[in-house]
């Protein structure tokens, strides 16, 4: 079923996309290599520029890049810039779209079940800086974003299930109804079967669109999308090869543990988190020492003098902000 709230439009076939894509201006496709097949069987004449998804990619020198094709494409302030990826595609473009000739109008096609229920929304871009992750970047709204989950049959399951991690924190951060619902039908959504799985997609999207609305600039409100980040971030700092869902299910599940150390979950809370996150192979321990992480922790940007905005839950389905001195980080979180 076609659902449609802000920009975001849920259930779309792949026949139904193009209808959204704007007539009214030349269009340039930015498509991860990965779907360039689908992505022209879909789009055949929609010009297009390749990108290999990697974070060694999200890099100011891709943009340089990007901007010197979009030149030789005589691409001027007309253009409108098609996202066809996951979240690193997403980034990317969205910062590309934000910064060519001070801004151009651009829209995503999310590819992976992360970028549909997480990346793609909210207008948040960026790239990373000599290992600082995200640290340069806008806040600029794509004029839509279009799912279909035709696209996600051929994301291979660990990429699958590093989505899941961000469907479970949106679920845990407002929705436990949501939580349930993929507790119930936790086998469908694995074997990526409809309708629970555009299901889950839908419902996890509109948390973070009603979350950004009220706090497009994470002033406040928006800052508890971040949870499971803030270690989530550290681990994949110091992890290579490790995916951005799979560090952020490790960073929900000591968030979980140091909810139930303030009294706020049960026991039995913890346990149903983990063995969700446990039942998509997410990974819930760090598998590195707490003095890296702290080490990350201490130049991590969401660091405001000596507090860190650190997100926990009162239960499942609602997440709570609480300022931590850096310096109790390691007894506070990571000792557990
Ligand atoms: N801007 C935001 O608000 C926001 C939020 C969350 C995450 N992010 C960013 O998103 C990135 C992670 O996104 P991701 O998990 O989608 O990773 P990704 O973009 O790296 O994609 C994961 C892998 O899947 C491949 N792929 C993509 N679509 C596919 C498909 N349909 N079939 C087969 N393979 C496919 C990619 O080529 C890549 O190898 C991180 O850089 C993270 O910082 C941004």
């Amino acid at each position: 079923m076609v659902t449609k709230f802000g920009q975001v439009v849920t259930g779309l076939t792949p026949e139904q996309l193009p209808e959204y894509i704007p007539n009214n201006a030349p269009v340039i496709a930015i498509v991860d290599e990965q779907v360039q097949e689908w992505f022209t069987r879909h789009f055949p004449t929609i010009p297009f520029i390749t990108i290999q998804a990697a974070e060694t990619v999200k890099t100011l020198d891709t943009i340089e890049k990007l901007t010197l094709d979009l030149l030789s494409e005589e691409a001027d302030r007309t253009f409108f810039l098609l996202g066809v990826g996951g979240g690193i595609v997403c980034d990317i473009t969205g910062f590309l779209a934000s910064t060519y000739m001070r801004g151009v109008r651009f829209g995503f096609v999310p590819t992976t079940l992360l970028a549909q229920v997480d990346a793609a929304l909210g207008g948040k871009n960026g790239v990373n800086v000599s290992g600082y992750k995200n640290i340069t970047g806008t806040f600029t709204q794509p004029e839509f974003v279009l799912c279909t989950t035709d696209v996600l049959s051929t994301l291979p399951s660990r990429v699958f299930n590093a989505g899941m991690s961000e469907v479970i924190k949106a679920a845990l951060i407002a929705d436990v109804t949501l939580f349930e619902f993929i507790e119930q039908h936790a086998r469908e959504i694995i074997n990526k079967k409809e309708p629970a799985l555009s299901e889950i997609i839908h419902r996890a999207a509109q948390i973070k669109l009603d979350i950004v609305a009220r706090d497009e600039k994470e002033k406040g409100e928006r800052r508890i999308l971040n949870l499971g980040h803030t270690l989530g971030h550290a681990i994949e700092c110091n992890v290579k090869n490790i995916m951005h869902g799979e560090a952020v299910s490790i960073g929900l599940a000591y968030a979980a543990k140091f909810s139930q150390r303030q009294g706020w979950l049960t026991t039995a809370d913890v346990l149903r988190i983990t063995a969700l996150l446990k039942r998509f192979r997410l990974p819930v321990d760090s598998i590195i020492p707490v003095e890296e992480l702290h080490e990350t922790m201490m130049k991590d940007k969401k660091k405001s003098g000596v507090l860190l905005h650190f997100i926990a839950l009162t239960a499942i389905g609602k997440a709570v902000e609480v300022d931590i001195d850096i310096a109790n980080f390691k007894f506070l979180i990571l000792n557990s």
